[in-house]
């Protein structure tokens, strides 16, 4: 954790303004989408970018806070540009969890750290990762590694209990054509195959793999739970060091961080390689195709 962290200060030390564009933070009220639409974000995928705080910038557009303290997440390209968070990747005990939650090909397709600065940690609304990461059928599996201490007064995560089995994927983060991103719902499969039934064996004591750490019971009551308004969101505050498993339906966020301490947390996600994967959406893959997380025998 100290080396990820340290490597991580020395980048927000180190990046340069100059060729930074910032101004895509200031315009307006519409901040969000229209810098999740330009292109420094849409071609970070084989890049090591860094993306700063909303709330980092004066009505004026000049940043309030050193650079360091102003930015809120740097991806999406570690586990293949850095060394030391490709060994924080690419692990026996990450192989092991992705092979028993059911891939068969698990690919590493983006990586970030999300600082949750203090004083301006932006809030990220409720959600579901596999909205972002679409596969056909859904796929995606967040590792969540807290280099700090998360607490409720940090921005930690929270989670709908029970939405991984109970809240289909509706909509997905797309390319627009023409330019930037929108939403369009889903056509295809709106709840995985695999990986929920290789949860369910674990949390059944039926795998053979046993993680003492994984949520052990599925909540049945969750079952009849199915809209947002009675959704029971369950703080998980968690010690440096934690590694956190969130399946791409359940639906979690985190609230601001108002407070002195940073959140510095590294996750990347993984997706299964023989779900179809399209060109509609944001990230696409590099030349050499997303990196595999273990070969196949
Ligand atoms: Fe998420």
């Amino acid at each position: 954790m100290s080396a990820l962290l340290a490597e991580t200060h020395q980048r927000l030390q180190d990046f340069p303004l100059s060729d930074h564009p910032m101004t895509k933070f200031s315009t307006g009220d519409n901040k969000s989408s229209s810098h999740v639409g330009d292109d420094y974000f849409l071609t970070s995928g084989d890049k090591i970018r860094f993306f700063f705080e909303e709330d980092a910038f004066s009505s004026t557009g000049n940043l309030t806070k050193p650079k360091h303290l102003a930015i809120n997440k740097v991806g999406h390209y570690l586990h293949e540009l850095s060394p030391g968070f490709r060994s924080a990747t690419f692990t026996d005990l990450h192989t092991s969890i992705a092979k028993a939650v059911g891939f068969r090909d698990p690919r590493v397709l983006q990586s970030m750290v999300i600082c949750k600065q203090p004083e301006i940690g932006g809030a990220v609304p409720p959600h579901q990762d596999s909205t972002f990461l679409y596969t056909n059928p859904p796929s995606a599996v967040g590792f969540w590694i807290a280099l700090e201490d998360a607490t409720v007064n940090n921005g930690c995560l929270s989670f709908a209990r029970g939405t991984h089995r109970t809240a289909p994927v509706k909509s997905r983060f797309v390319r627009k054509l023409g330019g930037g991103t929108t939403f369009e719902s889903v056509k295809g499969a709106q709840f995985p195959d695999n990986v929920t039934s290789g949860l369910k064996r674990i949390s059944d004591g039926t795998n053979s793999a046993t993680f003492s750490e994984l949520p052990s019971a599925v909540d049945e009551a969750a079952e009849t739970r199915n809209t947002a308004d009675e959704e029971q969101y369950v703080i998980a505050e968690v010690k440096a060091g934690t590694l956190v498993i969130i399946h791409g339906n359940v639906r979690h966020k985190s609230e601001r961080n108002l407070s002195g301490i940073s959140r510095f947390i590294y996750t990347f996600h993984v997706i299964e390689g023989e779900s179809e994967y399209d060109d509609k959406n944001w990230l696409q893959p590099p030349a050499r195709g997303f990196s595999e997380l273990y070969r196949k025998a």
